[in-house]
């Protein structure tokens, strides 16, 4: 716990940094074009279903597979973080729920907390 809050006021320092320095405003420390994502034109639903109810999908997969140990899923979690993970300057990925990457940049403006990322991987999973 006291590493994670650290690490989140490391990232406010750096935050701040990047828009004192550059005047970017919420910018990640993932480099732009870099997710596997930039480069494709659909996700695993239209955008339009993908923006409003994206958690529908995660959150009803989630149950089948905790609840009635169904392993075989369309959309899992790994998958979606695979494909808009960003990597930074050094070409490392970025955690996606860090601030200002996919799934934080999002959630801060609805203040959406999420719990997922307590048990699963926020970077690929190997290369
Ligand atoms: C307490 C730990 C825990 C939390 C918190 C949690 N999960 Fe999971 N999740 C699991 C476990 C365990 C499995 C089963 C993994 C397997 O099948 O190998 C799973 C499986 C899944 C799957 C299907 C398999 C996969 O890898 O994608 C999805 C989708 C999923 N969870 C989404 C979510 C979402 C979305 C949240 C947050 C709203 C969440 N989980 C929070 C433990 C957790
Ligand atoms: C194979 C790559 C891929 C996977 C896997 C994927 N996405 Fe996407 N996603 C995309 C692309 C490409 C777009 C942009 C589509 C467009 O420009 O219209 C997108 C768009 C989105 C959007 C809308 C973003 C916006 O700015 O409005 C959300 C939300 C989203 N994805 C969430 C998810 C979630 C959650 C998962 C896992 C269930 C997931 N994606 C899995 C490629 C992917
Ligand atoms: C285009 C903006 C946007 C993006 C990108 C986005 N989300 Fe969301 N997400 C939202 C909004 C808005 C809500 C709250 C919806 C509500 O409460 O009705 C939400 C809610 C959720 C919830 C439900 C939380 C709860 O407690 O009910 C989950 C799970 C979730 N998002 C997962 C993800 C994941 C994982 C990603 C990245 C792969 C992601 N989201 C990317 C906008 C986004």
């Amino acid at each position: 716990m006291k590493g994670k809050i650290g690490w989140g006021l490391l990232m406010a320092v750096g935050l701040g940094l990047l828009v004192g320095l550059g005047g970017v405003s919420l910018a990640g420390q993932g480099v732009e074009g870099t997710a596997r994502a930039d480069k494709l034109d659909a996700c695993v639903q239209p955008t339009d279903f993908m923006r409003r109810s994206h958690f529908e999908l995660i959150k009803h997969q989630r149950d089948i597979t905790v609840h009635q140990g169904i392993r075989e899923t369309d959309n899992s979690l790994a998958g979606c973080v695979d494909c808009h993970v960003r990597r930074d300057a050094d070409g490392d990925h970025v955690a996606v729920n860090a601030p200002g990457e996919f799934c934080a940049g999002c959630h801060q403006y609805t203040a959406t907390m999420l719990d997922c990322f307590t048990c699963h991987a926020t970077k690929p999973v190997g290369d």
